[in-house]
């Protein structure tokens, strides 16, 4: 069977990412992540934009490992934020002395929410994903789900900003929805339907 990266050392996302896989008809690809490869030193994500970095981690795991493989760079836009907390979105709280902390993160996003009124708080998850070959050759897409912020966490699924993250449609955050619910909606469900695509081509 061959294998296909997954350059991430978050089991929750390679867990979400192969759930949605499984679900497009993907069977025949063993899906393993970079725990597998406990020497290998991630590049920087020093890009501006998440296409910049989704591709610079998918290219830089392909050549390491020599296996095609996808990575995915996501994050929290908020209009109201200029688009903060962006790609900045895993390490917002870390100025503050913290390293790569959900909960303080969510804390300072809701600080700095704190005077925005309802209906000015949109806000969208973003999903950018690159599929990448050893031999640099490269795919690119996006997915994107819509919502506001809350003004209280609520709900206990998911990571990240989920439990901030509202849906007015279905009256739930992020953080309410099951895996599946979760999967049907969401950025990265979009982003990797669009993936899995391409690979079963
Ligand atoms: P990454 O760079 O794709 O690992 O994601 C960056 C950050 O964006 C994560 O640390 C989370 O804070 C946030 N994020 C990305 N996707 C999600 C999600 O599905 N739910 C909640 N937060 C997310």
């Amino acid at each position: 069977m061959d294998k296909l990266l997954i350059a991430t050392t978050n089991e929750h996302k390679i867990k979400e990412i192969a759930a949605i896989f499984a679900e497009a008809g993907i069977t025949d690809w063993e899906i393993i992540g970079l725990n597998n490869f406990p020497d290998y030193q991630p590049p920087e994500e020093d890009g501006q934009t998440f296409a910049e970095n989704a591709m610079i981690k998918a290219l830089a795991a392909a050549k390491m490992s020599g296996l095609l493989t996808l990575a995915d760079d996501s994050g929290l836009t908020v209009e109201a934020l200029n688009g903060e907390p962006g790609v900045y979105s895993a390490r917002y709280a870390d100025a503050a002395g913290q390293t790569h902390n959900d909960a303080a993160n969510r804390h300072k996003l809701l600080s700095n929410m704190q005077d925005i009124p309802d209906g000015n708080r949109q806000a969208a998850f973003v999903c950018a994903a690159a599929l990448a070959t050893p031999e640099e050759e490269a795919f690119f897409l996006e997915g994107r789900c819509e919502g506001e912020i809350a003004h209280e966490e609520r709900g206990s699924n998911g990571f990240g900003y989920d439990c901030l993250f509202y849906l007015p449609q279905l009256g739930k955050t992020m953080a309410e929805l099951d895996e599946e619910e979760k999967n049907a909606i969401s950025h990265r469900g979009a982003a990797m339907r669009k993936i899995a695509q391409i690979i079963k081509k």
